[in-house]
C-alpha cells in the first residue's frame, strides 16, 4: 500500500512514442492583459477548430491560474471541468470561440516562468511550458496561432509596452493608465509568446534587408545601462547580414526588439520579434565586461536572432525534437562567431566546452540521446547534449555533404517546412534528398546516447613503403541503452613523415561505418605519424597509442590548428594522468612542446594561449577510472609550477609582448590579452617572488575587465597580501553592478586555495548573495560545483552544502535548482567513501517533501 502511494506521488514520464497530433487547432488568439504586478487579469479569446474527425473535448493547459470565467461562443458556461491541470470543455461543433478570464500574480512568481516581475518591470518566459502559467491554452509547440495582444498598464510605472510582432495602435486608457496593441502576422506556438511592460530606455538602430526593407531595431534596458548596449546592437546587425549571406535568410517583421532583464533562468529567449535576454548577454563596456563576455554576447545575440528561421518560422513538432532548433541554431551561431575572428580558436573553445559539459553528461546517469525518448520535466532537457552535441551532428552532416550540398539541403528544409512544426527526421530527410547521400546509419546519432570511442593505430612496413591504419569503434553503454549499433563516424585524417615533417598524404575524409576498419596507404617512404579527427570532425574520443614524441611532433608540424592543439592536449593529458596515478612526474616533453609553441613567431597569440593551457582538473579526472581529486590537483599544480619555472623568461616576454594602448575589442588585441592572462597564471604558479606584485599592478592599472579579472583570478588562487586588497577593491568598485559582483563570487568559488569550501559557505551568507537571482546563484553554486577539488572534499562538506542550497532553491526556482544538481550525481566516478556521501545527499533531496518535478527527475535518475 505504501509503495503504491509512493508510486502515485511520483511524476509520470512523457514518451515520444505517444505523440498524437492535437485534437483542436487554434488558428487565432486575442489576448487582453490588464497588467498589475500583484493581480493581472488575462482575457484570452481563442478560435478553435476541430482537427480531424475525433470526437475529443477541448483540453487547455493551465498552471497556477485563478480561473474567473469561461464562455463559449459568447455565452458564459459552467459545465467545464478540471482534469489535473487541464481545463476540459465538451464542444458540440467543429469550430467555436472560447473565452477565458484568469487572474495571476506576477510579483509572486519566483520560478521566473510565465509572467513575472524583474527589477520593477514585467516580462515573460514561456519556453517550454510557461504560457500555461499565463492563460489556459493547448501549450504544445505544434499548435500554431496568430496572436493579437492588447496590454493595459499604469503609464508612470510601465511607460513601455512591448509584445511580439508589429505595434498597431496605442492610446490612453484614463485613470493614469495606457494601452498598446501588437499583432504578430506569423502563426506561432505559445512558447514564443512574449510581453514586456516597464520603465526602459532604448538604443535604436536600423537594418536594411537584402530586399530593401528597413527593420527598426531596439535594445531595451534600464536607463543607467544604455551606454552598455552598443556591442549587442552591433552584433545584431552583423547577425542579420550574416544569415542573409550564409543561409539566404531574411528577417520578416518591421521591428526587432531585444529586452535585457536581470532575473532570468538561462541565457536568452527567441520570442518572435521580441527577444528577452539575461542582461549578462547584452550589457558590455570595457570596464565591466571581459573579452569572453563580449564574445558570448555576440554569440547569444546571433543565436536568438538565427532562431527566427531555425525555431520560429520552422518550429518543433514536440519537445523531443528540441535539438531540431537548438542543435542547428548552435551550429549556426558557431559559424557566425568563427567568421568574426579566428575560426581555429573558436573551434578549440567549442570543443573545450563540449568536453567540459557534454562528455561528462553523456558518461553519467543523466545521459540521453540528442532526440530523447522520454522525460519527466522538459526543462531538464535543455542540455549540452541537445544543444552542443546536437550542433556536432549538424556539423558532421555538413562535413559529409560538403558546403554546396549542405546549403542546398538547408534551403530545401527552410522552404519545405516554413510555417510548420517539424521533426529531426524531416531535417535529415532534407539532407538526404538534396545530396543524394544515404544517412540511414547516420540517424543513430539521434537515438544512441554516449560518447563513441575510436581506437586508432598505425603500422609501417618500410620495405613495402606501406602504412596500415587500423580503426575500431566502441559505443559505451548508457542508462537504458546497454547495447548499441555501430555509428558512422566521419574522421578527417592525414599522415606526416616523422623524419622530414612534411605531409605524406592529402587530408582524407574517412567514414568509419563498421565496428572496425583498415586503411592502407602506399608510397609511404618514411615512418608516418597519424593526424586524426582533424578539426574535431566527429565528437568522439580517440584512443591512440601515439608516443609522447609523436604528439610533440604533431604539435609542431601539423597543418591543422585544431589537430595541433589536440596533440598538445593529449601530450599534457598523458603526462598528467601518469602523474596522478603513479606519482611519476616526467615533464620534459610537455615543457619542450610548450617552449616551442611560445617561441613560434608564426602562431597567433590567441592560439598560443589556448595551446599552452593545461587540461582542466575535471577533464583530467574524466580520464581516470576513479577520480582522485587531490592527486589530479597536485599533479596539475606540479606541472604548472614546473612550466612556470623552467620557461620563466618566455612567460615574462609573452606577458610583456602585448602592445600597450587603450582597450580595443579586435581579434588581435583579444589574443594578446588572453596570452597575457595565461602567462601571468604561469608566473604566479612558478612561485616567483614578484608574481603577486605583478598581478596587483595589472589589476590596478588595467583599463579593462579582461586584464583586471585575469589579475584578480591569479591573486585569488594565492595567499599574498595583495589578494584580500584586490578582492576588496573589486567589491567596492562594483558594488552597484550585479553582473560584476557575480564575477566576484565566481572568482572566489573557483579558487584553487585549500580554504575554498569554507569561503564559499561564508559567501552564501554574504548580504549580496541571494538564491532569488539565478545569475547570483550560479555564480557561487555553479562555480563551486565545477571546482573539482573543493567540491569533492573528502569529508562530504561540499556535497552537504550544495544539497542544502538546492533544497532551499527548489522552493523558489525549481528549474535553476535542477540545473545545478549534476555535480552531485557523479558518485560512480569517485571512491566508495565519497560515493556514499554523495548518494546520501541525493537521497535526502529525493525525500524532501514538496520537491519539484525538476529536481526529483535529476536526483532520482542520478541515484539509479
Ligand atoms: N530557446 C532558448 C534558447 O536556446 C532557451 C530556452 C530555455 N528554456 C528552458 N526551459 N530551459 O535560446
Ligand atoms: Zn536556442
Amino acid at each position: 500500500m505504501l509503495d503504491a502511494l509512493h508510486a502515485i506521488a511520483q511524476p509520470a514520464a512523457i514518451r515520444r512514442a505517444d505523440y498524437r497530433p492535437p485534437a483542436w487547432a487554434v488558428p487565432d488568439i486575442a489576448l487582453d492583459f490588464d497588467l498589475d504586478p500583484a493581480a493581472t487579469i488575462v482575457t484570452a479569446r481563442l478560435t478553435v477548430a476541430r482537427n480531424g474527425v475525433a470526437d475529443e473535448p477541448l483540453r487547455l493547459d493551465g498552471e497556477a491560474l485563478e480561473l474567473l470565467t469561461v464562455s463559449v461562443d459568447g455565452i458564459a458556461i459552467d459545465d467545464w471541468r478540471m482534469e489535473g491541470d487541464q481545463l476540459v470543455i465538451d464542444l458540440p461543433g467543429d469550430a467555436h470561440t472560447i473565452e477565458t478570464k484568469v487572474r495571476i500574480a506576477p510579483d509572486r512568481n519566483t520560478q521566473l516562468m510565465g509572467l513575472y516581475a524583474s527589477g520593477g518591470n514585467l516580462c515573460t518566459q514561456c519556453e517550454a511550458e510557461g504560457f500555461r502559467r499565463i492563460t489556459f491554452f493547448p501549450d504544445r509547440p505544434d499548435v500554431l496561432s496568430r496572436y493579437l495582444v492588447r496590454l493595459t498598464a499604469d503609464k508612470a510605472r510601465f511607460p513601455v509596452l512591448l509584445a511580439n510582432g508589429d505595434p498597431i495602435a496605442a492610446g490612453d486608457a484614463g485613470d493614469g493608465r495606457h494601452w498598446a496593441e501588437w499583432r504578430d502576422p506569423f502563426p506561432k506556438p505559445s512558447y514564443l509568446f512574449a510581453l514586456v511592460a516597464g520603465d526602459l530606455a532604448v538604443n535604436r538602430g536600423e537594418f536594411v534587408t537584402r530586399s530593401g526593407r528597413t527593420v527598426q531595431l531596439g535594445i531595451w534596458v534600464r536607463q543607467a545601462d544604455i551606454a552598455r548596449t552598443e556591442h549587442a546592437l552591433h552584433a545584431l546587425k552583423l547577425s542579420m547580414a550574416w544569415d542573409e549571406q550564409v543561409y539566404g535568410r531574411e528577417y520578416d517583421l518591421n521591428v526587432f526588439n531585444i529586452v535585457a532583464v536581470d532575473d532570468f533562468n538561462f541565457g536568452a529567449m527567441e520570442n518572435k520579434g521580441l527577444n528577452i535576454f539575461n542582461s549578462r548577454y547584452i550589457l558590455a563596456d570595457p570596464d565591466t565586461a571581459t573579452d569572453y563576455d563580449y564574445d558570448a554576447i555576440a554569440a547569444v545575440v546571433a543565436h536568438e536572432y538565427f532562431h527566427n528561421w531555425s525555431g520560429n518560422r520552422i518550429t518543433c513538432r514536440d519537445w523531443f525534437q528540441l535539438s531540431l532548433k537548438e542543435g542547428f541554431t548552435v551550429y549556426r551561431d558557431q559559424g557566425f562567431s568563427a567568421d568574426q575572428g579566428s575560426a581555429a580558436v573558436k573551434r578549440i573553445e567549442d570543443v573545450r566546452g563540449l568536453r567540459a559539459a557534454q562528455f561528462p553528461e553523456d558518461a553519467g546517469p543523466l545521459a540521453h540521446p540528442v532526440r530523447p525518448d522520454s522525460y519527466i520535466e522538459i526543462s531538464n532537457f535543455y542540455t549540452a547534449t541537445i544543444y552542443n552535441k546536437g550542433a556536432e551532428l549538424i556539423r558532421m552532416m555538413a562535413t559529409i555533404l560538403g558546403p554546396q550540398a549542405f546549403r542546398a539541403a538547408t534551403d530545401l528544409y527552410f522552404e519545405r517546412f516554413d510555417g510548420t512544426a517539424a521533426t529531426c527526421e524531416d531535417f535529415v530527410a532534407c539532407m538526404e534528398e538534396a545530396s543524394g547521400i544515404d544517412l540511414g546509419q547516420f540517424r543513430r546519432w539521434y537515438s544512441q546516447a554516449g560518447t563513441s570511442r575510436v581506437a586508432a593505430s598505425i603500422a609501417h612496413d618500410a620495405g613495402e613503403g606501406r602504412a596500415t591504419i587500423r580503426l575500431a569503434q566502441h559505443q559505451p553503454p548508457t542508462p537504458g541503452q546497454p547495447e548499441k549499433a555501430a555509428m558512422v563516424i566521419p574522421l578527417k585524417l592525414r599522415l606526416f613523415g616523422a623524419e622530414t615533417g612534411r605531409a605524406l598524404t592529402d587530408e582524407q575524409l574517412f567514414l568509419l561505418k563498421d565496428p572496425a576498419a583498415t586503411i592502407v596507404v602506399d608510397d609511404v617512404t618514411e615512418r608516418p605519424v597519424l593526424s586524426i579527427n582533424r578539426g574535431f570532425s566527429a565528437p568522439v574520443v580517440i584512443d591512440s597509442d601515439r608516443s609522447a614524441a609523436d604528439l610533440a611532433f604533431l604539435a609542431r608540424h601539423d597543418d591543422d590548428p585544431f589537430a595541433r592543439y589536440e596533440a598538445m592536449q593529449q601530450l599534457m593529458l598523458d603526462t598528467l594522468v601518469a602523474a596522478a596515478i603513479e606519482g611519476r612526474a616526467d615533464h620534459d616533453a610537455v615543457v619542450d612542446a610548450v617552449a616551442d609553441t611560445l617561441a613560434n613567431p608564426d602562431l597567433d597569440p590567441a592560439f598560443v594561449a589556448e595551446a599552452v593551457l593545461l587540461p582542466s582538473e575535471a577533464f583530467i579526472g574524466d580520464q581516470l577510472a576513479i577520480v582522485d581529486p587531490d592527486a589530479v590537483f597536485h599533479a596539475r599544480e606540479a606541472l604548472r609550477r614546473d612550466l612556470g619555472k623552467r620557461l620563466a623568461d618566455q612567460w615574462r616576454s609573452a606577458y610583456a609582448a602585448a602592445p600597450d594602448g587603450p582597450y580595443a575589442y579586435t581579434p588581435a588585441a583579444k589574443g594578446h590579452r588572453r596570452l597575457r592572462a595565461v602567462a601571468l597564471g604561469y608566473i604566479a604558479a612558478s612561485g616567483a617572488a614578484d608574481a603577486a606584485g605583478l598581478a596587483f599592478s595589472l589589476f590596478e592599472s588595467a583599463d579593462n575587465m579582461t586584464d583586471r579579472q585575469g589579475a584578480l583570478s591569479a591573486l585569488a588562487n594565492g595567499d599574498a597580501g595583495e589578494r584580500e586588497a584586490a578582492l576588496d577593491i573589486f567589491y567596492n568598485r562594483y558594488a552597484d553592478n550585479g553582473l560584476v559582483l557575480d564575477k566576484w563570487f565566481q572568482t572566489q568559488a573557483l579558487s584553487s586555495r585549500d580554504d575554498t569550501g569554507d569561503v564559499v559557505r561564508q559567501l552564501a551568507e554574504h548580504p549580496d548573495f541571494t538564491l532569488a537571482n539565478p545569475n547570483r546563484a550560479r555564480s557561487l553554486l555553479g562555480a563551486f560545483g565545477a571546482n573539482q577539488r573543493a567540491f569533492n572534499a573528502a569529508d562530504g562538506s561540499g556535497y552537504r552544502f550544495l544539497a542544502d542550497q538546492l533544497i532551499a532553491l527548489d522552493k523558489l526556482n525549481p528549474q535553476t535548482a535542477a540545473k545545478l544538481m549534476p555535480p552531485l550525481g557523479r558518485w560512480r566516478r569517485f571512491d566508495p567513501n565519497r560515493a556514499a556521501l554523495m548518494r546520501a545527499e541525493l537521497e535526502r533531496i529525493v525525500a524532501t517533501p514538496g520537491l519539484s518535478k525538476d529536481l526529483f527527475e535529476q536526483a532520482s535518475k542520478s541515484l539509479d
